[in-house]
C-alpha cells in the first residue's frame, strides 16, 4: 500500500475522486471525508482490502465495520430484511449520521466486515465527496473512523495523516467534518422498538420524533464500542498527592492505589477516543463546584510535575483562576452542543500537541447531542469521573 501515500488531494477535483475510487476498486484503502468524521474505506467485498483497514488502524478484529452506500437500492443487495420502522428511519435520516444494524445477506460482504456476526451496520453519508466516491467506486465501502484504534476520531484530513500516514493508499481532503462525532448506531427489534447501540449525530429526540416512542439505550452488542470486560463504574478518584518529583512515579503510585483520575498503564482499562494524557471528567451540582474542584486538582497535579490540561465550556471560564492549566481548551458555549461536538476530537488532539499528562474535562448535560458528547468523553476517560459534590 505504497501508492500516493498520505498525499491529501483537493476535493474540488473530480479526477482525484475517480482516482480514489480506482484505488478502492483495486483493493487499496482510501480515507475520505463524511459529515461525521473521516472514514478509512475499503471495498467491503474484498477480504484483503478489509484486512488492510484493520491492520492500518490496529483495530481488534472482533469489532465490525460500518458499510457505506450511495443509494437506497444498494441496501437490498447487502441485507435480507428491512423492518418498517428501520425503513421509516432511513426515509427520515438518510443520507445522514444514522447507521442501521440489519440482517446481512450471506456471501456478499467479506466476513471480516461483520466480524462474523449475522448482522451488518449500513449507512449513507451526507457528504458530497463521500457520495461521489461511493458512486464512482460502485461497490459497498467498509469504513471505520480513520484513526489509529483508541485515538480520537479524525475530523480533518491532517488528523488522518497524523495517525495513518504510511499505512494507507491515500486520503481525500474535504475540509472539516461537519457533525464531528460518529453516526448513531441503531438496531430495530422485531417488535419495532429502537435500540441505540451508540449515540451519535442523530439524537434520541430525533429518533423518537420519527418512531413515536422513546429509543432505548442498549447494552452494546458483541463488538460494539465498549468491549466485553471494559470496566463500567470505575473508582471515584481523589486529588493527586503532591508527590515531590511526581510525574510518572507519582502517577504510577496513584494508579497502584486506584485513585488516579485515569489509568496510565496500557491495558489497565480499555479507552477509546483517548488523548495520550490521563483524562478525568468532573461533574457536580453546580458549575461553581465543578470549577473549584477542577482548579484544585489541576493545581495539585501541576505541583506534582504533571503537564495539565483543562477542557471547559466558555460560560465557565470566569469561574477558574487565570491560567488554570498549562493547556486550556474551550468547547464553546454550552448552548451550542453542535459546536462542542464538531470540535471535541480536535480538542482532545490539542492536549497531545501540548504534551498534557493530566487532563480534566467538564461534564455537559446529556440531552440532545450532549448524550453523544458525554458518551465519547466517558470512553476517552475510561469512565473516570470525579464528583465535585
Ligand atoms: O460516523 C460513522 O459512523 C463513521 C464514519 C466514517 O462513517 N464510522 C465509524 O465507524 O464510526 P467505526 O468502525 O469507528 O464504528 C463502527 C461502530 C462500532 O461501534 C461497531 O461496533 C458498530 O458500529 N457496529 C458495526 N457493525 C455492527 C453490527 N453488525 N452490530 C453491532 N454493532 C456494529
Ligand atoms: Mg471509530
Amino acid at each position: 500500500t505504497e501508492s500516493s501515500d498520505g498525499l491529501p488531494v483537493s476535493t474540488s477535483d473530480l479526477g482525484m475522486i475517480s482516482e480514489a475510487a480506482a484505488l478502492l476498486r483495486s483493493g487499496e484503502t482510501v480515507a475520505f471525508p463524511t459529515e461525521t468524521v473521516y472514514g478509512l474505506g475499503a471495498d467491503a467485498r474484498n477480504t484483503a482490502a478489509v484486512e488492510a483497514v484493520f491492520a492500518a488502524k490496529g483495530r481488534p478484529s472482533d469489532n465490525p465495520l460500518i458499510v457505506h452506500i450511495a443509494r437506497r437500492e444498494d441496501l437490498d443487495r447487502l441485507v435480507t430484511e428491512v423492518h418498517p420502522v428501520a425503513e421509516a428511519l432511513i426515509y427520515a435520516f438518510w443520507p445522514g449520521p444514522l447507521t442501521l444494524v440489519l440482517p446481512v445477506r450471506p456471501g456478499v460482504l467479506s466476513p471480516l466486515v461483520t466480524a462474523g456476526l449475522d448482522t451488518v451496520g449500513v449507512r449513507m453519508p451526507d457528504h458530497p465527496v463521500a457520495l461521489a466516491l461511493l458512486r464512482a467506486a460502485d461497490c459497498p465501502v467498509a469504513a471505520p473512523s480513520a484513526n489509529r484504534s483508541g485515538r480520537p476520531s479524525p475530523t480533518l484530513a491532517a488528523h488522518v495523516l497524523e495517525d495513518l500516514a504510511g499505512y494507507i493508499g491515500g486520503v481525500l481532503d474535504g475540509g472539516a467534518a461537519g457533525v464531528g462525532l460518529e453516526s448513531t448506531v441503531v438496531q430495530v427489534q422485531p417488535d419495532g422498538t429502537v435500540a441505540v447501540l451508540r449515540p451519535g449525530g442523530i439524537t434520541a429526540e430525533q429518533l423518537a420524533a420519527v418512531t413515536g416512542t422513546e429509543a432505548a439505550a442498549a447494552e452494546p452488542a458483541a463488538g460494539a464500542d465498549t468491549p466485553a470486560g471494559a470496566s463500567g463504574g470505575g473508582s471515584v478518584p481523589v486529588p493527586p498527592a503532591a508527590v515531590p518529583g511526581g510525574g510518572e512515579a507519582g502517577a504510577a503510585a496513584q494508579a497502584a492505589a486506584g485513585n488516579s483520575p485515569a489509568p496510565r498503564a496500557p491495558g489497565m482499562k480499555y479507552t477509546h477516543y483517548a488523548p495520550r494524557g490521563a483524562l478525568g471528567i468532573v461533574r457536580g451540582s453546580s458549575a461553581q463546584r465543578v470549577a473549584e474542584t477542577a482548579a484544585g486538582l489541576l493545581q495539585a497535579a501541576q505541583r506534582a510535575g504533571e503537564i495539565t490540561g483543562l477542557l471547559l465550556f466558555e460560560e465557565h471560564r470566569a469561574l477558574y483562576p487565570a491560567d488554570p492549566a498549562a493547556c486550556t481548551v474551550s468547547l464553546g458555549s454550552l448552548s451550542s452542543p453542535e459546536e462542542a461536538a464538531r470540535f471535541l476530537y480536535a480538542a482532545l488532539r490539542r492536549f497531545d500537541e501540548a504534551g498534557a499528562t493530566y487532563i480534566l474535562a467538564e461534564a455537559c448535560p446529556v440531552t440532545g447531542l450532549g448524550a453523544a458528547i458525554m458518551n465519547r468523553l466517558m470512553k476517552a476517560a475510561g469512565e473516570s469521573v470525579i464528583d465535585a459534590g
